[in-house]
């Protein structure tokens, strides 16, 4: 039954026809309560809130999968411009990129070219540019676009994703750099991803200890309690110092405990997304846990 929920949702995420539409609906569905508004503007009052709450923020704004070179540089230009509104407005906030946004189906070169405008945008305030990993598809390319970035710069990371075979042993090729750890939000082929939600959990720990251990700078994505509670005993056990990791959740998942862990002395980072491209994320977010977004549920019933 669950897996069924989750395919069912994994595949609305992927129709281009409701994501196209879902555009020009604003926030619907109950969206904003996971999304903090459709410009970076609107978002800004959302982020002071999560800092004045003792969390950190990366931003990102969402949208995906961009086949045209005209969006994929509008969508850079206007990263460029999200890195300025956090400078100007004084907020504590890195910024996700997806790049597939940025042009990564179109060309790889284009792609390269507006990475390399936004890294520089970066650099310039002093600011952190994590790349989200997308699906098994972009994997390979995804992590050596990061490997020719890390030449030039050192305030760009990455994700990695437990469910992959590989992931333990991909952690080995980025030691050394600041990396996102997660579960994996795709639907992969068993022939490159765990299915069996036991054996991803455990590597899901196997690679955040492995990471720690290295002394690279670890963020745990997660919203799962067991692991956020393992992980606080092993850091503990190991005197692993309290600069060398931080946890991270989704805006508007388990907010409390987003405040206690910020409140306990732990870095926290909340991944605020924004932005009319919504669909796409939003039914990934159902497809994990439907119940993690009842009323949107409700939403679509009563539609
Ligand atoms: P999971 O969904 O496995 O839940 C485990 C358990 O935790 C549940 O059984 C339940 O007990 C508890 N739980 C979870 N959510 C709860 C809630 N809201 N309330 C109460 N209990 C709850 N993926 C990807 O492929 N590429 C990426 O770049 C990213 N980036 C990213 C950034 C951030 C900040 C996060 C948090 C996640 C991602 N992900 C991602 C998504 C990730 O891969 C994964 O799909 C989701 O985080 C869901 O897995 P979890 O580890 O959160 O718990």
């Amino acid at each position: 039954m669950k897996n069924l929920s989750r395919n069912f949702f994994l595949h609305l995420s992927e129709n281009k026809l409701l994501n196209r539409s879902a555009k020009k609906w604003g926030l619907k569905l109950g969206a904003s309560k996971v999304v903090a508004g459709t410009t970076i503007e609107a978002a800004i009052p959302a982020i002071s809130q999560l800092n004045h709450e003792g969390l950190k923020v990366t931003l990102d704004h969402l949208g995906e999968f961009v086949t045209e070179r005209n969006e994929a540089e509008e969508a850079a230009r206007a990263c460029v411009h999200t890195l300025q509104t956090i400078q100007s407005a004084g907020v504590d906030s890195q910024v996700s990129v997806k790049l597939t946004k940025l042009g990564l189906d179109i060309d790889e070169n284009l792609c390269m070219e507006n990475m390399h405008h936004i890294m520089q945008a970066a650099a310039a305030n002093g600011n952190f540019i994590n790349i989200d990993m997308e699906d098994y598809s972009r994997y390979d390319t995804t992590l050596n676009i990061v490997e020719e970035l890390r030449r030039t710069y050192d305030n760009v990371g990455t994700v990695l994703q437990s469910y992959l075979y590989r992931g333990l042993e991909d952690l080995d090729r980025f030691k050394g750099v600041p990396l996102r750890l997660v579960k994996g939000a795709y639907k992969e082929s068993p022939e490159v991803a765990m299915q069996d939600k036991e054996a991803i959990d455990a590597n899901f720990l196997r690679m955040i200890q492995k990471h720690l251990l290295n002394g690279s700078y670890t963020a745990i994505a997660t919203h799962d309690h067991q692991i956020i509670a393992q992980i606080k005993t092993f850091v503990h056990e190991n005197d692993i110092p309290y600069d060398r990791f931080e946890f991270q959740m989704l805006y508007g998942f388990r907010a409390d405990m987003q405040k206690q862990l910020a409140e306990e002395g732990y870095t926290f980072r909340t991944y605020v997304p924004f932005g009319n491209d919504w669909y796409g994320y939003f039914m990934r977010r159902l497809a994990e846990r439907p119940q993690n977004v009842a009323f949107a549920v409700r939403g679509l019933v009563s539609k």
